[in-house]
C-alpha cells in the first residue's frame, strides 16, 4: 500500500518469489570518494535492508552498480572493489566480488553462489553498452539472473542497460529503497498537506528553470536563495555588486516571477544578505539590506531578516520541499542561513507541524552540517533523479517498472 492508501503502481519484491532464484539487484553505490576512501556511507546504508531481505528469502543476490563516470573501460579509481569491502562491513555478511559484470568472470562467480549468498559485480560503466543501453549488453547482464530488482531511484533518470534495458528483459520489481522513495516522493508531492512551500537554492538558475516552472504550480510559497537568487534580484533592478549572476537570464527570471504570480504562488526573494568583498573562509563580512549591496560586495548568504521571513514561511506551511543551499555553505561563516533554516525545519518536523522532504548532494551535506538529516520526514539520496522528479519528468528506470505492472 502507498501512503495514500492505494495499491502500488509498480511491482515490489512482495510480488516476487525469490527463493532459489538468481536475483540481479541494481543499487546505487556511486558513493563520494576522496583518495580512494569512501567519505559518506549514506548510499550504502540505505540499500542494506533490501539486500538482507532478498538474501534471507533464500535468493542468490547479485548486485549491480556504477561508480563515477569512467569513459574508457576499466580503471582503478572507479573500481567497486573497495566498495565491496565497505558493503561487507556494513552488512556484517560476506560479499563476494567479481572483477567484471558480464562474461566468463561474472558467469563463474554467479554459478558458484549458493542461496543466501551475496556477490557484487564490477562497475557496469566499464562497458560502453551500459550507458548506451545496448541490447547485446542488456542480454549479457540478463543472462546472469532470473529476476531483476531495481533499488536505485537515484539512477532511474538514466535509461541505461542496468537501470532500464534489463527491466524490460527480466521480471522486474522495485526494491525496498526504491519503493519507499517512490511512495514518499509521489505521496508528498501528489497529496501534500497544505500550505506547501519550496526552498530552492544553489548557484545557478540555468540548471533549475524547469524545476521552478513545475514547482510554482504545486506550492503556495517558493523561496529562492543561494547564487541563483542574485539573477532574480538583478532582474528586479537591485544592485548586486560583484555577486554571482547569470544576467543573460534576467528576462527568463522576470517571466518566472510573472508566471508565479499568475499561478498564485508567492515567490520570495532575500530581503537582506550577508556580503563580503572576498570569498574565502572566515572573510570579514556584514549583513546589509538588499537595497544596500555595495559595488564591490558579493552576496554569499541570506541575512537575518530573510532568515526570520523564512522561519515565518516554515511556521505557516505544513509541507516543505528543499533542494539546494541558500548560501555558500561550504565556506564558513556563509553556512549560517542554510544551517539556521535546516535546524528550524528539523524542529518543526519533530513537533509534527511540518513534513519536510529534501534531496540533492549539497542539500544532504548541508543537512548533515546542521545535524538535521535524521529529523527530516524524508531525505532522498538522489541528486539528478530527485531534480528530474521535482521537474515533473518521467524517469525511465521507474517507467520500466510501471510498464511491467501494466503488462
Ligand atoms: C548520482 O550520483 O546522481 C547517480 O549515481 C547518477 O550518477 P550519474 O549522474 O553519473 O549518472
Ligand atoms: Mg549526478
Amino acid at each position: 500500500m502507498t501512503r495514500s492508501g492505494q495499491a502500488s503502481p509498480f511491482p515490489t519484491i512482495d510480488d516476487a518469489i525469490l527463493t532459489n532464484k538468481r536475483v540481479l539487484v541494481r543499487v546505487d553505490l556511486n558513493v563520494p570518494m576522496e583518495n580512494g576512501r569512501i567519505t559518506d556511507l549514506t548510499r550504502i546504508d540505505r540499500v542494506l535492508a533490501n539486500i538482507r531481505e532478498i538474501s534471507q528469502k533464500g535468493a542468490k543476490v547479485i548486485i549491480l552498480s556504477h561508480l563515477g563516470r569512467p569513459k574508457n573501460g576499466p580503471e582503478a579509481e572507479t573500481s567497486l572493489k573497495s566498495v565491496a569491502v565497505a558493503l561487507e562491513h556494513e552488512l556484517g555478511q560476506m560479499v563476494y566480488f567479481a572483477s567484471d559484470c558480464v562474461g566468463p568472470v561474472a558467469k563463474s562467480a554467479v554459478s558458484a553462489l549458493r542461496n543466501g549468498e551475496i556477490l557484487l559485480l564490477e562497475n557496469t560503466r566499464f562497458h560502453p553498452g551500459e550507458t548506451k543501453n545496448d541490447p547485446a549488453f542488456v542480454n549479457e547482464l540478463a543472462e546472469l539472473g532470473d529476476i531483476y530488482v531495481n533499488d536505485a531511484f537515484s539512477t532511474s533518470h538514466r535509461a541505461h542497460a542496468s537501470t532500464e534495458g534489463i527491466a524490460r528483459k527480466l521480471p522486474a520489481y522495485a526494491g525496498r529503497t526504491m519503493q519507499r522513495e517512490l511512495e514518499m516522493l509521489t505521496g508528498m508531492l501528489a497529496h501534500p498537506e497544505r500550505p506547501m512551500a519550496a526552498i530552492v537554492g544553489g548557484a545557478k538558475v540555468s540548471t533549475k528553470l524547469e524545476l521552478l516552472g513545475n514547482l510554482m504550480r504545486k506550492v503556495e510559497f517558493l523561496f529562492i536563495g543561494g547564487g541563483m537568487a542574485n539573477t532574480f534580484l538583478a532582474a528586479s533592478g537591485k544592485k548586486i555588486g560583484k555577486s554571482l549572476c547569470e544576467i543573460q537570464l534576467a528576462e527568463t527570471a522576470r517571466r518566472i516571477m510573472a508566471d508565479a504570480d499568475e499561478a498564485n504562488c508567492q515567490l520570495i526573494l532575500p530581503v537582506d544578505a550577508v556580503v563580503a568583498t572576498r570569498f574565502e573562509p572566515n572573510a570579514s563580512c556584514r549583513a546589509v539590506d538588499i537595497d544596500s549591496v555595495g559595488d564591490d560586495d558579493m552576496i554569499l548568504d541570506i541575512g537575518p531578516r530573510t532568515i526570520s521571513k523564512l522561519v515565518g514561511v516554515l511556521a505557516a506551511a505544513r509541507t516543505v520541499v528543499w533542494n539546494g543551499p541558500v548560501g555558500a555553505f561550504e565556506t564558513p561563516p556563509f553556512q549560517t542561513g542554510t544551517v539556521a533554516i535546516a535546524k528550524v525545519a528539523a524542529v518543526l518536523t519533530r513537533t509534527k507541524s511540518l513534513e519536510t522532504i529534501a534531496g540533492g548532494g549539497d542539500t544532504i551535506a548541508a543537512l548533515n552540517q546542521a545535524s538535521a538529516f535524521n529529523d527530516f520526514t524524508y531525505v532522498s539520496t538522489a541528486g539528478g533523479a530527485f531534480l528530474e522528479w521535482l521537474e515533473g519528468k518521467i524517469l525511465p528506470g521507474v517507467e520500466a517498472l510501471r510498464a511491467q505492472k501494466a503488462a
